[in-house]
């Protein structure tokens, strides 16, 4: 931990600044200008814009490759291309969102996407090129035109994350934090004046102007995910905790394939492995997907992820069968290819055994245009976030461009927050120390398998309830000082009681005892 760049509030400590054993009794406390609480692409680029205009506190779980976005290997969707437009890339958006987008924040969205993109390539992003030099651009599903940037063919968000990782480090206002979890918000007279944090197990209540949430998703939660172990949903239970709104937590994506492996975090297999020609097949040998929608292994991400889980649940493995592009996958997917081969399988010669896993949660904390969330100096931006652009569902890469996006607008609106007039007053805490590892790591596997049986891909009333009974129950075990893990419980509490209350099926979410989508729940949201 570097102490030495705490900035103490000395008023603070009646005893005079760094008195040990006031200190050792009592949190730590840093004063900054802006705090961001996450590394992954919002937190970075805000951290990084608003470090022009004052200091900046990071805090990051691990370190800060450790995010979604670190493991993205679709692309960024820009409309840059000839004959496409903010328009066609706005009515994707819209009709993938299921009546459920704000057509606002999709209309910022694809309007300042293109300028976002050029930016980071001016930052220094290697981003594919075709032979004339020009963005070499992707189609994904429900894209109606080639618009997805990639680095390296799979490996965007690595290299998204290394630009702004550059400039983060490269920037002498900002301090980064790693290993440090924040626990709760400071919410003083209603506004946010920071959080409490576990940095490295020592108490530490970082004072802001304004606080930013960007805190990643909660793929944890559930037992196959290809979400980094960090992603345990605490942005959205610190959140709640606080009295911010939240809304739409009942729709989370699962993507179709990730690779079947007994380990966690899941490999993804893109989807535009798919899109290339590979095939689903079953143990059988049989590909299913044809006699099950139009658009077969490219119908959209819920159909496709719901079908292999159906088969899953008959009893049979799916396969995804890439052998007709043997000869281009390696260049085509150079990462993809490489995390095969390092499990012995070779797509050019093996089907590629798949799984759906939980992937991104569309919901999270309501923010306006600029990122602002119910509670004043409380912003929020990236998968934490809702800020209405994904609605139902989140097309195809959409997801790492919302994050550069209203991180963007997000660090353009703090840097007009007054200051504090004063050091807020905190009631002494402490980090309660984890007392029983073993309880709390049965509790993470309890949850997980819970919210994959109960409050998954294919949901019904009597699991969801099941499901929430069992959570309380988990709840009321958990051993002192299991903090990550409550988080997990409240943010699990959140999904299943908002999937309940949603009867109907509709993008992301699916209610076999409902299963259409219903006219009076179109355009409505839950909200807590
Ligand atoms: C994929 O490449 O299949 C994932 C892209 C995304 O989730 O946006």
């Amino acid at each position: 931990m570097k102490t030495e760049s705490f900035r103490m509030w000395e008023k603070e400590s009646p005893l005079g600044q760094g008195v040990a054993s006031y200190l050792s009794a009592m949190a730590d406390r840093i004063r900054t200008r802006f705090l961001v609480i996450g590394s992954g692409v919002a937190g970075l680029h805000t951290a990084w814009r608003a470090s022009e205009h004052g200091d900046v506190f990071v805090l990051t779980k691990r370190s800060l490759f450790d995010s979604a976005t670190a493991y993205a290997q679709g692309g960024i969707a820009a409309a840059l291309g000839a004959g496409d437009s903010a328009e066609l890339h706005r009515l994707d958006t819209l009709a993938a969102g299921a009546a459920l987008c704000d057509a606002a924040a999709v209309e910022v969205l694809v309007a300042e996407g293109p300028q976002r993109v050029r930016e980071l390539a001016s930052l220094g992003a290697k981003f594919d090129l075709d032979n004339a030099g020009r963005l070499s651009l992707g189609k994904e599903a429900a894209h109606s035109r080639k618009r997805i940037v990639h680095a390296n063919g799979d490996q965007t968000g690595a290299e998204v994350a290394r630009t702004l990782i550059d400039r983060v480090r490269n920037s002498p206002n900002i301090t980064v934090l790693e290993r440090a979890r924040a626990l709760d918000l400071i919410i003083v007279n209603g506004r946010c004046a920071g959080v409490k944090a576990s940095v490295s197990g020592r108490a530490v209540e970082i004072i802001a102007d304004a606080t930013v949430l960007a805190a990643g998703g909660c793929g944890q939660l559930y037992r196959y995910t290809t979400n980094p172990e960090v992603a345990t949903g605490d942005g959205y239970a610190i959140a709640h905790r606080a009295g911010a709104r939240l809304a739409d937590m009942e729709f989370v994506q699962f993507h179709p394939t990730a690779l079947d492996t007994p380990e966690n975090p899941l490999q993804l297999i893109s989807e535009a492995v798919r899109g290339e020609g590979a095939i689903l097949v079953n143990d059988r040998g049989q590909r299913f997907m044809t006699r099950r929608h139009r658009l077969a292994e490219l119908a959209p991400r819920d159909i496709v992820a719901r079908e292999i889980f159906r088969e899953q649940q008959g009893g049979s493995g799916v396969y995804l069968d890439a052998r007709k592009i043997a000869r281009t996958f390696a260049r085509r997917f150079p990462g993809i290819f490489a995390i095969c081969r390092a499990r012995d399988i070779d797509p050019r010669k093996d089907r590629i055994p798949v799984t759906p896993a939980a992937h991104y949660m569309m919901g999270g904390v309501m923010t306006d245009l600029a990122g602002r969330s119910s509670i004043e100096r409380l912003y929020a931006c990236g998968e934490v976030s809702c800020t209405g652009v994904h609605g139902a569902n989140r097309l195809a890469s959409n997801s790492l461009l919302e994050g550069l996006v209203f991180a963007e607008r997000v660090a353009r609106d703090i840097v007009a927050s007054p200051r504090l007039a004063r050091a807020p007053r905190v009631e002494p805490w402490t980090v309660p120390p984890l007392r029983d590892r073993g309880a709390a790591q049965v509790a993470v596997d309890s949850i997980r398998q819970l919210m994959w049986d109960d409050a998954g891909i294919d949901r019904n009333s009597k699991g969801l309830r099941h499901c929430i009974e069992r959570l309380e129950d988990i709840a009321s075990r958990l051993p002192p000082g299991a903090t990550e893990e409550q988080n997990m419980v409240d943010t699990a509490q959140l999904i299943a009681e908002a999937a309940l209350m949603r009867k109907e099926s509709r993008g992301g979410h699916f209610r076999r005892d409902f299963p259409r989508e219903k006219r009076k729940w179109r355009g409505k949201h839950i909200e807590w």
